[in-house]
């Protein structure tokens, strides 16, 4: 049950180079981006005291804001679409930002996570998932006990960028608007990957047959669509 992660590989980030595809895109408007930084209320998260201790596991809450992308918009980007942003923000806790938003041909994925400054790949396997949690009415995720997150890999990098030794770039409105206009516009929904022969290869990524079909015949990604509201438990995000 337990999500068995090992560290097999380094793969080398070159944050600052020009082979970074989040900061190698034109940077755009900057006056705009400017303001839209001055504008910006930076999402809030539960307070830790909030939080349940899970029943039976150690308390998995380990969710660190240690990338540029979360730096800024935390766990609880997204609130525009009503029904699915919950489970945008929660796939946030496992997948990077860059797999739904940086969308491309030539892309592989790994299990990546963030050691200080530096990005490390993971092999895995028997991944145990999301639990989802219940607090008074509210229905809350935990994670399982390793921060690794599904990334997209271009070239050799992974397109995530490390906070520690790269804080700098929140204050640098054209290395923001750079990493903005890298993102694609094309995003992925939940059917793009909750389907047979899907943007992620399930099985590479260390799921276990059983979990594969689960997640390639997703009841809750079928029922969402067939309902219009849907009365969810409120996240605590
Ligand atoms: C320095 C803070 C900052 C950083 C770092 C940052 N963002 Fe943003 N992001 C913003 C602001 C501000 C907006 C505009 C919000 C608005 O218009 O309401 C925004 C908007 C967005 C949008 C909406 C589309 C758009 O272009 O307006 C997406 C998607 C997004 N960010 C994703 C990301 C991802 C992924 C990363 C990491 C690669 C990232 N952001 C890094 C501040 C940041
Ligand atoms: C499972 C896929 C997925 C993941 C992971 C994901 N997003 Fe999104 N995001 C979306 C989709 C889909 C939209 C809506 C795009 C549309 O329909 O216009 C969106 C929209 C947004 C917006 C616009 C504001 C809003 O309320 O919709 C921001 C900002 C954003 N994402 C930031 C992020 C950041 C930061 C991360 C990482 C913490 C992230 N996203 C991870 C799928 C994802
Ligand atoms: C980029 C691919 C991707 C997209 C897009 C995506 N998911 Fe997922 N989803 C995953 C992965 C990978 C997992 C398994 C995570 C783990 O176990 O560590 C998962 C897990 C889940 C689970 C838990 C299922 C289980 O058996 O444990 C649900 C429910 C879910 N997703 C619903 C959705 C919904 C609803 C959407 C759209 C809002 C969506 N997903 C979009 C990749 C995706």
């Amino acid at each position: 049950m337990k999500r068995l992660i090992l560290a097999l590989f380094v793969l080398p980030i070159a944050v600052q180079g020009a082979e970074n595809p989040l900061l190698s895109a034109p940077a755009k408007d900057i006056s705009k981006w400017e303001n839209k930084l001055k504008e910006f209320e930076r999402p809030e998260l539960p307070r830790k005291e909030g939080y349940p201790r899970p029943f039976h596991l150690p308390n998995g809450y380990k969710y660190s804001l240690d990338d540029v992308c979360l730096a800024c918009h935390t766990f609880a980007a997204h609130k525009k679409d009503k029904k699915y942003a919950p489970f945008y923000n929660a796939h946030g806790t496992f997948l990077s930002c860059t797999t739904c938003h940086f969308v491309k041909s030539g892309l592989s994925y790994s299990w990546v996570e963030i050691d200080g400054d530096r990005a490390v790949g993971k092999e895995g396997g028997d991944f145990y998932g999301l639990r989802y949690i219940r607090n008074g009415n509210r229905v809350i995720l935990s994670g399982g006990d390793s921060r690794a997150r599904i990334t997209p890999v271009y070239d050799g990098a992974p397109l995530v960028i490390p906070l520690k030794g790269n804080e700098s770039l929140l204050k640098d409105v054209k290395a923001v608007s750079k990493m903005h206009s890298a993102l694609t516009e094309k995003v992925l929904k939940c059917e793009d990957c909750h389907r047979e022969k899907g943007v992620l290869d399930f099985r590479a990524l260390g799921f276990s047959d059983e979990r594969v079909k689960d997640l390639e015949e997703n009841e809750v990604v079928k029922g969402l669509k067939e309902y219009k509201t849907i009365h969810f438990p409120k996240f605590i995000w």
